[in-house]
């Protein structure tokens, strides 16, 4: 297994670009399901989850072709001859049951492995599957496989999500497309990633209002077409990159930044005495002073703190002025990357789903280990500011979502390198 490893060197400076979101990519890789005719996904972003997406659609009989280096995947499922997604591939990653709603919806029936839970937490599927039994599904869990059905295919109906669930939101209103009569998600997750699903599909030819905000309404329509579409910048690549100027000092501009995709984040990183300028060419960001500022972080669904951010955060705050709270609300074990932190001289006490972190002078370079994507990255943001060398071990979880990160940071200056695992 590969490792990195990174030796603090002071402030940054240049310019990184950020990809297509990964987790935009998941969801509307699944959307070609939903028609006979080609959708091409344009900025996608070149990531191993993509990879496993990639493999799950074919194993269904699904085409992607990668292009331009995988920027460009141009897929069709005309000649789709499998509705099963096996455990194998759906045990990898955890989306895979995003292909659940749109094979039901477009075919009837759909027999998709149970996911598993994660490092992050159990991770349970049940607001996926009774939103689509709202919709006419019926479904039958046995051998850990889901064995939908929808003889005469799903009709509309009204879901009501007791909480918020990206996920659970976009097999709904991919199901939804399709389905006859009138669909109305309410409580609907409000993330980015959600509204260009929503772009994408309102291209295939569905009749889709309020995507965005809390309560979804879907018109479903006899067929979908194909279209061509961009997925939306990653704004937690983004939110990654802000912090590195903001935990090395210096300035660096991201390109492709847009400050509708971080605002509770960029509110955080305010309060923290981080400036965030809006440019030509996306966001600048660099520390007021020297010091940053102890803030309290609370995560929560869009448009509040993200989760996938957190981890982040914690490493920007171990050497704050100062006392922070971290509150996780989303996921019930996200601190994994607190023991490692501590390791290289952070003080950190978790309590359930609070982390206090209270700031040092400096962090110490030490040997640490990724335990699972988020976490991965906060380690080299804090291996970049701390004394000496961080060595991080089981990187293969950082290229779940992240493309190019030794190549990004060394563009404006940091010293990190990838070491080839035995
Ligand atoms: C998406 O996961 C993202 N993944 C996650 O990003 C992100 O952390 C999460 O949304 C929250 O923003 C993708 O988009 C591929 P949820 P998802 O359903 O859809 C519970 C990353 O690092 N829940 O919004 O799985 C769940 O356990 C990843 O890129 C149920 O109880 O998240 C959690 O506590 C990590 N039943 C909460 O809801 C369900 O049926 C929110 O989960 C579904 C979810």
């Amino acid at each position: 297994m590969d490792s990195i490893v990174v030796t603090g060197n002071g402030a940054l400076a240049g310019e990184i670009p950020i990809a297509g979101a990964k987790n935009a990519c998941l969801t509307l890789m699944p959307a070609t399901l939903l028609s006979d005719e080609p959708l091409t996904l344009t900025n996608a972003p070149r990531l191993s989850d993509i990879r496993t997406m990639t493999d799950l659609l074919a194993s269904l009989g699904a085409e992607v072709s990668r292009l331009q280096d995988g920027q460009v995947l141009a897929m069709s499922s005309h000649d789709l001859n499998n509705h099963k997604a096996d455990y194998d591939i759906v045990r990898k990653m955890r989306a895979s049951i995003l292909v659940l709603g749109p094979l039901l919806a477009r075919h009837g029936h759909a027999i998709v492995s149970l996911p598993g839970g994660c490092a992050i937490g159990a991770r349970p599927v049940d607001l996926h599957l009774k939103a689509l039994e709202a919709l006419g599904a019926e479904l039958d869990l046995r051998d850990g496989y889901v064995h939908a059905t929808a003889a005469g295919g799903l009709r509309g109906g009204t879901i009501d999500f007791p909480i918020v669930s990206v996920g659970a939101t976009e097999n709904a209103l991919m199901a939804a497309t399709l389905a006859k009569g009138t669909t109305v998600i309410r409580n609907a997750a409000r993330e980015p990633e959600i509204v260009d699903l929503a772009r994408c599909l309102q291209k295939m030819g569905a009749q889709i209002d309020g995507a965005g905000t809390n309560t979804i309404t879907v018109q479903g329509v006899d067929r979908l077409h194909g279209a061509t579409h961009p997925v939306v910048t990653d704004r937690i690549e983004l939110g990654t990159y802000m912090l590195a100027p903001a935990i090395c000092g210096g300035e660096v501009e991201l390109l492709g930044g847009r400050m509708d995709l971080v605002g509770a984040f960029c509110e955080k990183l305010d309060e923290a005495g981080i400036d965030v300028l809006e440019t030509s060419k996306g966001l600048s960001v660099k520390r007021r002073s020297d010091h940053v500022k102890a803030v309290n972080v609370t995560t929560e669904p869009f448009p509040g703190f993200p989760t996938d951010l957190q981890a982040q955060m914690m490493a920007l705050l171990c050497t704050a002025d100062g006392e922070s709270v971290l509150e996780e609300k989303i996921f019930e074990n996200r601190f994994m990357h607190a023991p490692e932190l501590i390791r290289m001289g952070a003080d950190i006490d978790v309590h359930g789903g609070h982390a206090t972190v209270r700031g040092v002078k400096r962090l110490k370079g030490a040997p640490v280990m990724a335990t699972d994507l988020r976490a991965s990255v906060s380690l080299i943001l804090a291996g970049l500011a701390a004394e000496g060398d961080t060595t991080i071990s089981r990187v293969y979880h950082l290229d779940r979502g992240y493309e190019h990160v030794v190549r990004k940071l060394e563009g404006v200056g940091a010293r990190i390198e990838r070491i080839k695992g035995q």
